[in-house]
């Protein structure tokens, strides 16, 4: 049976809980920094740590410990534990944190993944990837994940935060280095014709072990590396398509990502510089801006080698801000509680690839220079 970790109780990580604890998923929840004196002691002890070790309680009104699900309905959600823990090869191990945070976070968790768990990165914007090769290497099982889903943390009355689920999306994930997931998740699902249930189709994964022992066998009668890490990388979406459905397997993550960069370069900035909701945007007075943030992505995009049209790349845009409607984004919270946005990994990325490229991209550059001075 596997287990899924979740660093950091942002609303998306919190989101990851409430899932796991609707669908019955077991879980453990983690503060995304740890003092040195917990990190040390954990460390020492990391040949046996266990899913109990405590060493003190993290701060607990800061980590939602309430979820309210789509339907209405609230139910309490497990605290996080104090430090980190050693990881058996078949669980999961997620980052659901803001592309600056995720260095020192990963960094903590070193040496608590001898046994390779799959690490699973959601991020808005780009560069995580980067930084997770380097800390982890390039022999690491590593999936990349963006999700629509919405959420958001509530201060309740008695200073508890509260998790609200407000809008069903989807999560993409998959992975560069194994691009041909899919096809491998395909052939174990042979009886998901009988099946329309999206949880059945892919709970079977998790039940048998015969995705790790069974296949087409190499000479030795043993998988190859490749085929056990593809595996290993099925089943983590077998359970992530379980804690929170629907997951979808992508055969090319990069564009997925890139797709999503689109979104919210437009609607992260905007939102956050005029106050506003997510839906303000579909107003005709930024359709001008827009089509230039959009213009600049194509040819940024294009140069490193992903191919988007403007017209559906605005579209995609415009879809999001309206499904997304009332919500507001996470720039525009970030900017509200005074706290670091994601601009660097966002509209930052599209200006520092466009320098790479020798592309000018002057609305995103102004973007970035604009919200940067909300927070001085
Ligand atoms: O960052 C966000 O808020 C979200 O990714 C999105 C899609 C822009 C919706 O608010």
């Amino acid at each position: 049976m596997t287990h899924l970790h979740i660093v950091g109780s942002g609303a998306i990580g919190s989101l990851l809980a409430a899932g796991a604890e609707k669908h019955k998923v077991t879980y453990t929840r983690y503060p995304r920094a740890y003092s040195s004196l917990h990190r040390d002691e954990a460390t020492k002890r990391c040949d046996k740590p266990t899913l109990g070790t405590f060493f003190s309680t993290p701060n607990e009104s800061s980590i939602p410990n309430e979820a309210t699900w789509l339907d209405g309905h609230s139910f309490p959600l497990h605290g996080a534990i104090a430090s980190p823990t050693k990881i058996d090869a078949d669980h999961v191990l997620m980052f659901p944190l803001k592309v600056y945070q995720l260095e020192s976070a990963l960094r903590q968790w070193l040496p608590f993944l001898h046994a390779k768990p799959v690490v699973v990165l959601l991020q808005n914007g780009m560069g995580g990837h980067e930084i997770a090769r380097a800390l982890l290497g390039d022999d690491y099982p590593l999936l990349l994940a963006t999700t629509s889903h919405g959420a958001l943390k509530k201060q309740r009355d008695d200073a508890q935060q509260q998790l609200v689920y407000t809008g069903l999306g989807s999560t993409t994930l998959g992975s560069i280095k194994h691009p041909n997931l899919c096809a491998l998740a395909d052939s174990f699902n042979t009886d998901s014709l009988f099946k329309t249930d999206h949880l059945l189709k892919t709970d079977h994964l998790l039940e048998t072990d015969s995705l790790l022992e069974t296949g087409s066998l190499g000479k030795t009668g043993k998988l190859s590396k490749t085929e056990r890490e593809s595996r290993q990388l099925v089943r983590a979406y077998a359970l992530l398509n379980k804690t929170l459905p629907p997951v979808a397997l992508s055969n090319n993550i990069l564009h997925a990502l890139w797709s999503k960069l689109a979104v919210n370069a437009v609607i992260n900035p905007l939102t956050a510089l005029n106050n506003v909701p997510n839906i303000a945007i579909c107003d005709e007075s930024y359709s001008e801006q827009i089509h230039d943030i959009c213009q600049e992505f194509v040819a940024v995009a294009r140069a490193c080698g992903e191919y988007f049209d403007l017209s559906e790349v605005k579209d995609k845009v415009i879809q999001v801000a309206k499904a997304t409607g009332s919500n507001f984004s996470s720039m525009h919270q970030d900017v509200q509680y005074k706290r670091e946005t994601e601009i660097d990994a966002i509209n930052g990325y599209i200006v520092s690839m466009a320098k790479k490229k020798g592309i000018s991209v002057p609305t995103n550059t102004l973007l970035v220079e604009r919200v940067k001075a909300l927070l001085v």
